[in-house]
């Protein structure tokens, strides 16, 4: 399968500035660790530098024609990522920092005004903290009720037990990873939200680690909310997204206060401007946004297909490599087609820090640790893992690269 570029692998990897850079003196970098972030094209850079150079002012506030085509360029962002997840339309679509400031949106706005003791929210054990810690902070003061599902041998989510507290329980709301950082599961995204929807819950879905991936549609998967993050899509750092549906955000109050998310202000009270403005308070991150904007339409012309088919077929040669290392130990399922493009592993009892950090030596960036899932690892067994991550400028020679540097690895650690 070809991409809808018609650009091969080379052409694709010369478009980011970083890969051809040495990552120690003589050493080449093999970066494994977009999940964590990805790098950037020049597309993303240039667009960023020419936006500073030529067209910065502040948006929706002057009347010149800098502030206007930094808004008609902002603008013009909101509506290339509403295309991208195929929102109904661009006011359901809310620029943040972040995934995690997206989730706090939703737990702030909708689940400070809507939740109350008694409720339910339903989690999962394999979420990143960011989908935790908001909902226990805000049932601490609520008293609502927080479930976390169980995960099963290869990491799939236990579905009876949704099913059992969806029935017996007062659900409000599921939130849930489409896609599990450390894992690699890919959830049943479409089919919870009907079993929430039956049962008159809403859905939250964290996507940082599907967006940037897989071909997404809210619409197709019928969620609630799904969050996002610009820096894992090759876009910039300090952007993220909050798509909610649109009667529901317009019927959420604000969850900041401040410039921009008002239509009038006098002392006695205020009133909120119309949808997104409502959720953007203060001056956004325009230059990020815009960033966004170009890493969207870069994804957009090699075609969502073609990435999802590539990271598959990477993860597929590289789940076979790995099998090969003696003492390693791979976490979630063992099918590349039911996984991300992560692979986490254990190599015998080594310290994951002793592992990264021999990898970096060889010129191999992975992470190392608990990467913000501390209660997945903790029904692991383990305390943290090693972790390789693809992306579309990963190389089958890259992953031969990682086996070799973890033989190499083994032979210093014994
Ligand atoms: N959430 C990011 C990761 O999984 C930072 O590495």
């Amino acid at each position: 399968m070809t991409n809808r570029s018609g650009r091969d692998l080379a052409e694709i990897r010369a478009d980011f500035p970083i890969l051809a850079e040495e990552h120690h003196d003589g050493v080449p970098l093999v970066f494994l660790d977009s999940a964590a972030s990805s790098q950037k094209p020049q597309a993303v850079i240039g667009a960023i530098a020419d936006y500073y150079r030529h067209t910065h002012a502040n948006v929706h506030r002057g009347i010149h024609k800098l502030s206007e085509a930094a808004t008609a360029a902002f603008e013009d962002a909101r509506r290339k990522v509403r295309r991208f997840i195929n929102a109904e339309s661009r006011r359901e679509i809310i620029f943040t920092r972040n995934t995690t400031e997206s989730i706090n949106l939703v737990a702030q706005s909708w689940g400070r005004s809507q939740l109350k003791p008694g409720d339910v929210v339903i989690s999962t054990v394999l979420e990143h903290h960011s989908n935790i810690v908001p909902w226990q902070i805000l049932a601490e003061e609520i008293g609502f009720t927080l479930r976390f599902l169980p995960v099963r041998e290869q990491g799939q989510l236990d579905l009876a037990e949704y099913e059992r507290i969806l029935r017996e329980e007062r659900v409000r709301l599921v939130t849930v990873a489409h896609v599990s950082n450390v894992l690699g599961t890919v959830n049943p995204i479409a089919a919870m939200a009907e079993k929430a929807h039956d049962s008159g819950a809403l859905i939250l879905v964290d996507g940082a680690q599907s967006v940037p991936h897989m071909p997404v549609d809210v619409r197709a998967l019928d969620v609630d909310f799904y969050a996002f993050s610009g820096h894992k899509m090759l876009g910039p750092t300090g952007v993220g997204v909050l798509y909610g549906k649109r009667d529901l955000l317009q019927a959420m109050p604000p969850w900041m206060g401040g410039g921009d998310m008002i239509s009038h202000v006098s002392l006695d009270g205020s009133s909120w401007n119309e949808l997104p403005y409502k959720f953007e308070a203060g001056t956004p991150a325009i230059a990020p946004v815009i960033g966004l904007g170009a890493a969207v339409q870069y994804l957009q012309e090699l075609g969502m297909e073609w990435v999802h088919a590539y990271e598959q077929q990477l993860t597929a040669y590289a789940l076979e490599r790995l099998s090969e290392v003696p003492q390693l130990e791979l976490f979630g399922p063992s099918a590349a087609k039911e996984k991300g493009g992560v692979a986490a592993f254990r190599l015998a009892d080594h310290h994951p820090h002793d592992v990264a950090q021999l990898l970096d030596a060889q010129g191999i960036a992975v992470r190392a640790g608990h990467h913000c899932a501390q209660p997945l690892h903790h029904h692991l067994g383990v305390p943290s893992t090693t972790r390789a991550s693809f992306y579309i400028y990963n190389t089958e020679e890259e992953i031969d690269a990682l086996v070799a540097g973890l033989y190499e690895t083994l032979r210093i650690l014994g």
